[in-house]
């Protein structure tokens, strides 16, 4: 079988040839969004990005065209061509057609000079060489935040970072700030000081990868260093693509690197529930795998089974792997919207009399759960509570992202309950859901969390003291900020790492909110620079990864890397990075993680 798609301005030009003569072959396969029949092929059905469209008789040999497009999108790059595509003859057999081309990335901008300062990323708060400089092949020291960095190391392929005959580091007790650090390096020992387990975490990381930047040829001085914010995340899409545990712990370990300390594990949406509650195991059984004969199709994912859930024993290990790098785990539950298979599992959530047509940005319909019902407080109850239980962090997401316009209109038990709290929009129900739903979560005593659009509605939205990650850009952030709530940033135009590196037609990626270069990661301010009084509400900044088109784990790492390192350094550093020291560091690193 041979299949081949190529971008033609708004379409995507198809043309399958067949080894063997098919009647009356389906077509079936996802895109980035919702598609269109633009020739030579009629609509069967679609759900969100998937899509099945009849063919023609296919003849051995003979090559058959046809052409999709998108529902008011151009394809950008090739993370538009159909994703996951195969035939379905009409007697039910399904044959796999060839994957296409992930497509590139760019090479990573040649600095145009090395960096002159201490190669590590994010920078020091201060840094001031003697002049000196020391031969060290690894580092001698009995402190436990030295032993996981070097089982980090071992796991990493760094060879072995404590060793007897290695450079002896002093462990010191020091009244600094939480996770700040300093070290004093010279020719005979190192002093590593912190007034905990955080900072001396960060002290090592910080001699490993001088360790490998510097070629073991380190030089002597000191170097302070102060976190600038305390949530320094990175979020991660388990839904639309199943990652095996490895490549989170995987993720953890880099993340570790690059002193982030918040891992947002989104493993939640419209596509798939991939934690193994008790409360509803249905809800993860019927939904962990996608494809033909599913109860989801094969939405991002061909045909044949693909999918995974994670056991609370892969949790733990997680939650586990997380603390010893000094990183906390946040999970995210993901409602009211982008919840298709909560809701497609549990059609109680809806009400059954809803005449809406309202459809999500992805293209789904019935996506949403419905406060009204006494089902939907049943599930979202026993799933706050059970999942909140697991995470030690205590800190819960909920979600409330992209709600469709106008949902719950059409459904008069929703109407009911508006007109019984004196509420009037979609915005001012979602607003009520959320305050709910996060009333159970302090009840438990846990804190919620939630997208920008929770601060919505008349009520004042979700309330309870929860924290906000401000997606859309900076502004919803900042505005949330002024109400009062702990906010974190996670603008799309800068740290939304699933977005394409560049504008080439071969590159691959999201573009709705833009391409995101390494130079656009740190060309931001997170704090607006004429409101200072808002940093005490803006707790970080966080990267963020969606899988619509990831189908290996593989592919994560180029996405991420070098980018991350501009997080990071937006995360951790008070003072600015330049684009070119960014760019030469990134250069630096790729002896410490390659893509
Ligand atoms: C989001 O990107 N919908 C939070």
């Amino acid at each position: 079988m041979k299949f081949e798609c190529t971008i033609n301005g708004a379409r995507l030009d198809c043309v399958v040839t067949s080894d063997r003569d098919i009647t009356g072959p389906v077509f079936c396969t996802s895109g980035m969004t919702r598609m269109t029949v633009v020739h030579g092929c009629k609509m069967v059905t679609q759900t969100g990005s998937y899509i099945e469209v009849q063919l023609p008789d296919l003849k051995a040999g003979a090559p058959y065209a046809f052409s999709l497009g998108y529902d008011g999108f151009e394809p950008a790059n090739r993370a538009w061509m159909p994703l996951g595509p195969y035939l379905r003859t009409n007697d039910g057999e399904v044959i796999q057609l060839p994957a296409l081309p992930s497509g590139f990335h760019p090479a990573p901008e040649t600095p145009t000079k090395a960096f002159s300062g201490l190669k590590l990323i994010p920078q020091p708060t201060s840094w001031s060489p003697t002049g000196q400089r020391v031969l060290i092949n690894g580092y001698t020291c009995e402190n436990d935040a030295m032993r996981s960095v070097a089982a980090l190391a071992q796991r990493q392929n760094h060879g072995a970072f404590l060793r007897p005959d290695g450079h002896r580091v002093i462990i010191e007790t020091g009244d600094l700030p939480l996770d700040a650090y300093t070290l004093v390096i010279s020719p005979d020992d190192i002093t590593l000081t912190a007034a905990s387990t955080g900072g001396w975490f960060y002290g090592a990381i910080t001699l490993l990868m001088l360790l490998r930047t510097h070629d073991g040829d380190i030089p002597c001085g000191t170097l302070t260093d102060t976190p600038r914010f305390t949530w320094r995340g990175q979020h991660l899409d388990c839904a639309r693509h199943f990652y095996k545990p490895e490549t989170i712990h995987d993720l953890l370990d880099l993340m570790a690197l690059l002193k982030l300390n918040r891992f947002h594990w989104h493993f939640a949406d419209d596509e798939a529930f991939r934690l193994q509650v008790e409360c509803l195991p249905q809800l993860w059984q019927q939904t962990e795998m996608r494809g033909e004969g599913h109860l989801i199709p094969a939405i991002f994912s061909g045909a044949s089974d693909s999918g995974g859930s994670y056991s609370k024993d892969d949790a733990r290990a997680v939650i586990a792997h997380a603390k010893a790098l000094n990183i906390e785990v946040m999970p995210e539950i993901e409602v009211p919207a982008h919840a298709l298979a909560l809701a497609k599992v549990y059609p109680d959530t809806r009400d059954p009399d809803d005449i809406g047509s309202e459809r999500s940005v992805q293209g789904y319909t019935a996506n949403v759960v419905n406060p009204a019902m006494p089902k939907t407080w049943d599930i979202l109850e026993a799933l706050a509570t059970e999942v909140g239980a697991l995470f030690p962090f205590g800190l819960l997401h909920l979600g409330c992202d992209e709600l469709p316009a106008d949902t719950w209109m059409g459904s008069p038990l929703a109407k009911a309950l508006i007109a019984k709290e004196g509420l009037e929009t979609t915005q001012d129900l979602q607003g009520w859901t959320m305050s709910r739903l996060a009333q159970t979560v302090v009840k438990n005593g846990q804190r919620p969390a939630a997208w920008e659009e929770a601060a919505n509605g008349k009520n004042g939205g979700i309330g309870h003291n929860a924290i906000l990650f401000s997606w859309t850009g900076a502004g919803p952030g900042f505005a949330a900020a002024r109400a009062g709530y702990d906010v974190v940033m996670t603008p799309a135009q800068h740290v939304y790492l699933d977005m394409a590196h560049t504008n080439d037609i071969d590159d691959w990626g999201g573009n709705w909110a833009g391409t995101v270069s390494l130079s656009d990661t740190i060309a931001w301010d997170v704090i607006p620079p004429d409101e200072p009084e808002l940093a005490k509400h803006i707790i970080g900044v966080q990267g963020t990864f969606w899988s619509e088109f990831t189908t290996q784990d593989v592919q994560l790492w180029p996405m991420l890397v070098p980018r991350i390192l501009g997080v990071a350094s937006k995360g951790w550093q008070s003072h600015d990075i330049t684009s070119a020291d960014l760019h030469s560091l990134a250069t630096d690193f790729a002896c410490v993680w390659h893509a």
